[in-house]
């Protein structure tokens, strides 16, 4: 699980903001399965209306400026960003999600590896709603600030708990990594991240980073699809 902060600053928060609430937001079991229908209760923004499409777009733009994210994710395809809203007692109980997720009247589909959630509503103004991820070692909760994004295996059980005051607004989307497991994934991120240390310290020359440096492509060369 990884938390990535300032993904978007307030501008960018301000911009999304105003063009999401001002379209169109359905019943979220529009993009629903059949388990996870019988514990979710929120709104949607209309999925592939123009709004989403333009907001998506700005978040889209974000993460690909977002170094942290390229090098926990690897992203080989991600799916459009969606946009929730919780208010009122909303929730969504324990579910997993969809392990093959495909775009409504495209053949654009994508193997689900991680799940994204991007908060979009300062934690302050909302009671409850904390995302909620479970694992081997217990459960994550999870609130952050707006801008701020969290990135977790999609293969793991989560909630979100009922907002009893204010409203939760959030982007989520799923992504297909070019790493499938999440262990050799985890090695590659370690990886990336004590090369980028060492090369500060010691210069992108040295030959310690440079050797660290191809194993770390000889590994990608092992592990992962394109
Ligand atoms: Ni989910």
């Amino acid at each position: 699980m990884l938390k990535i902060e300032n993904v978007l600053d307030e501008a960018g928060v301000g911009k999304v903001r105003q063009i999401i609430d001002a379209g169109q937001w359905v019943d979220g079991n529009e993009t629903s399965g059949h388990q996870s229908r019988l514990t979710k209760r929120n709104m949607q923004l209309k999925q592939g209306c123009d709004e989403a499409a333009e907001a998506g777009r700005i978040v889209l733009d974000a993460l690909g400026n977002t170094p942290e994210f390229v090098a926990a994710a690897l992203p080989l395809k991600v799916f459009p960003p969606l946009f929730n809203r919780y208010q009122g007692g909303e929730e969504f109980g324990a579910h997993v999600d969809n392990s093959i997720r495909r775009v409504a009247g495209t053949d654009f589909r994508i193997r689900s590896d991680l799940s994204c959630t991007l908060f979009l509503e300062p934690p302050e103004a909302y009671e409850g709603g904390e995302l909620v991820v479970e694992d081997l070692f217990g459960e994550h909760r999870v609130k952050l600030s707006a801008g701020d994004m969290v990135l977790y295996p999609a293969s793991s059980l989560h909630r979100v708990t009922p907002v009893t005051k204010g409203a939760r607004t959030a982007c989520f989307f799923w992504l297909q990594s070019m790493v499938r497991d999440d262990g050799e994934r985890e090695q590659l991120y370690k990886l990336d991240c004590a090369i980028r240390s060492l090369s500060g310290e010691k210069g992108g020359t040295d030959p310690n980073v440079v050797e660290l440096t191809n194993l770390y492509h000889n590994l990608m060369r092992r592990w992962a699809d394109t």
